[in-house]
């Protein structure tokens, strides 16, 4: 059984996630979605809260599961036993960390490989930082992130007025 992994920081999940999760769990038998647990990076969104919205919106995706994680991304994908990360990549600005961050997990674990989605056309400026930016001055996120998660985005930012 072939297992990926898609990890991210999804804080939120925006469509554009949400393009590779569904491009990504039609190669692989299963995906799991790898939220990073860190808050030294101080995210809007709790752990639970992101878990919430990533299964509410791939819920209608039978393979996909999803999960947090603590430490490298590698020990996770170990532990899970995945033979893929997937990464997305938007555009040329995106490969340069990419690769360094694909050729430090293979140096840490050659069993695993990096495989790069290429993001659609449509989602290439869609991210979460863009969303949070957007909602947190009051504009529409709809083009951005599916209505269960503009809601959630909507509560946080107006709650925090
Ligand atoms: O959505 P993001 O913030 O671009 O995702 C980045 C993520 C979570 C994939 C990356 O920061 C990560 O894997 N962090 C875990 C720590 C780790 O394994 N670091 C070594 C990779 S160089």
């Amino acid at each position: 059984m072939s297992i990926a992994i898609y990890p991210g920081s999804f804080d939120p999940i925006t469509y554009g996630h949400l393009d590779i999760i569904k491009r990504a769990a039609k190669v692989f038998d299963k995906v799991i979605v790898g939220i990073l647990n860190n808050e030294a990076k101080h995210p809007v969104f709790t752990i639970e809260e992101k878990i919430e919205m990533i299964e509410n919106v791939t819920a209608d995706i039978p393979n996909v599961e999803v999960k947090a994680f603590g430490g490298l991304l590698i020990d996770f994908s170990e532990q899970m036993g995945a033979d893929v990360i997937v990464r997305g990549i938007r555009a040329v600005s995106d490969f340069e960390s990419e690769l360094m961050m694909a050729q430090a997990n293979k140096a840490l674990n050659n069993r695993v490989e990096t495989m790069f989605f290429v993001t659609s056309e449509i989602y290439s400026f869609v991210s979460s930082s863009a969303v949070r930016e957007i909602a947190h001055f009051g504009g529409d996120i709809s083009q951005f992130v599916p209505e269960f998660v503009k809601e959630k985005v909507e509560e946080k930012f107006s709650a925090s007025k």
